[in-house]
Order: structure tokens, then C-alpha cells, then sequence
């Protein structure tokens, strides 16, 4: 049984969708250990908590990254935690953080990468004029949205779309997307040369 460890500061529907799955048997072989979040009144926080799932708060605020990253790292190891999924964890990882999660820490974007890093994904995408977008799942290198890619899902960007309708289209591919990649992950064979990730 793999035990997954959910980092989020927000909202969470990823996190939902991820746990919806396991309930529903569309992902197999895995629980979520813990759910951490670097926010008090982070949404996803409460609703971690009201599915009576373990839900820490590991406050940023104040704190250097590098003691923050310590913090954070320690409670994923107490709970032997042994994939990690970002969703909508609104930090950057130091190197040392990385470095303790070789290739088990997944990240999801809501553009098709290396398009559009960075914040309001979305917005960056609808502005440009792309036709088409999407999300990108992949794993956690030690610079911003930029590891090996597991998945991407794509979506037409229609002449009708405003950056809302676009957002909302896209979201609904994060949550497919992200079942679909933990479970590729989970599954172990595949393998990674250079940036391009198969499956074996
Ligand atoms: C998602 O769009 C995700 O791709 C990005 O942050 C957002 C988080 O949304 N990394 P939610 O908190 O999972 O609802």
C-alpha cells in the first residue's frame, strides 16, 4: 500500500479529486497519510479534516524556507510517505526538499508545458491567444514547473472562452489527469531518459 502525502494552500479540488479516486477504486493500492498545508485557512485544509483524514498546518509565515522545507519534509517522513502530490501547494521546494523525494513528488500546471510557467497559467495562455491549452503533470525538479512529464491532457480554446470558461475546462482535465498520472507513477514501470518519461 503506497501511502501518499497531499501538499496544498488552497482551495484543493485536486486534492478532492485525488481522494475521491482512491474511494472509488480508480486509483488502487494507495491512501492518502497526511495532508499538509502551509496555510490555516486553506479551504482544502477543513475539507482534509472533515473526510477525517490526518490534516496539519505547517504555517510559511515567518519561517526561512530552508526551516519551513525541514518542517514539512519531517512530517511526510513520519508518515511514510512515499509519493508526493503538490495541488496547489503555492511554494517552491529548496533543492535539499527535492533531494530527500527522488522522482516521488508530482506537481500539476494548468497549461501545457513549458508554455505558460509560473502563476495565472490560465490567464498567461487565454491572453497569448493559444488555441489550445490544457494541464501538464509532472515531476518536481528542483526549478519551477519544469520536471520529466507524465501527463498532459489537452482542451480546444473555443472563440466563446473568457479566462473564467477557460479556467473552469481546464480544471476538469487537472482532476482526470492527476488520477491518471498517480496511478501510472504507482504502477512503477516506466522509466525517465533524460526529460522524456515512458512507460516501459
Ligand atoms: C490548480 O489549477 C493547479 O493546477 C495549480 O493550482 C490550482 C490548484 O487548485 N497548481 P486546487 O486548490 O487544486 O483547486
Amino acid at each position: 500500500m503506497h501511502s501518499l502525502g497531499i501538499l496544498l494552500s488552497g482551495r484543493g479540488s485536486n486534492f478532492v479529486a485525488i481522494a475521491d479516486s482512491i474511494d472509488a477504486g480508480r486509483i488502487v493500492g494507495a491512501r492518502i497519510a497526511v495532508v499538509i498545508s502551509n496555510k490555516a485557512d486553506a479551504p482544502g485544509i477543513a475539507t482534509a479534516r472533515e473526510r477525517g483524514l490526518h490534516a496539519v498546518v505547517i504555517p510559511s509565515k515567518g519561517r526561512s524556507r530552508e526551516q519551513h522545507d525541514r518542517e514539512v519534509v519531517d512530517a511526510l517522513k513520519q508518515h511514510n510517505v512515499d509519493l508526493i502530490c503538490l495541488a496547489g501547494y503555492m511554494r517552491l521546494l529548496s533543492p535539499w526538499f527535492v533531494q530527500q523525494f527522488t522522482r516521488q513528488i508530482l506537481n500539476i500546471h494548468p497549461s501545457l508545458l513549458p508554455a505558460f510557467p509560473g502563476l495565472e497559467a490560465q490567464e498567461q495562455a487565454f491572453a497569448y491567444g493559444v488555441k489550445v491549452s490544457g494541464c501538464t503533470v509532472h515531476f518536481v525538479d528542483e526549478e519551477l514547473d519544469h520536471g520529466p512529464i507524465i501527463v498532459q491532457r489537452t482542451i480546444p480554446v473555443l472563440d466563446v472562452d473568457d479566462e473564467h470558461t477557460l479556467r473552469a475546462r481546464i480544471l476538469e482535465q487537472e482532476h482526470i489527469a492527476y488520477t491518471e498520472a498517480i496511478n501510472i507513477v504507482l504502477q512503477g514501470n516506466f522509466q525517465i531518459a533524460g526529460r522524456r518519461f515512458k512507460k516501459k
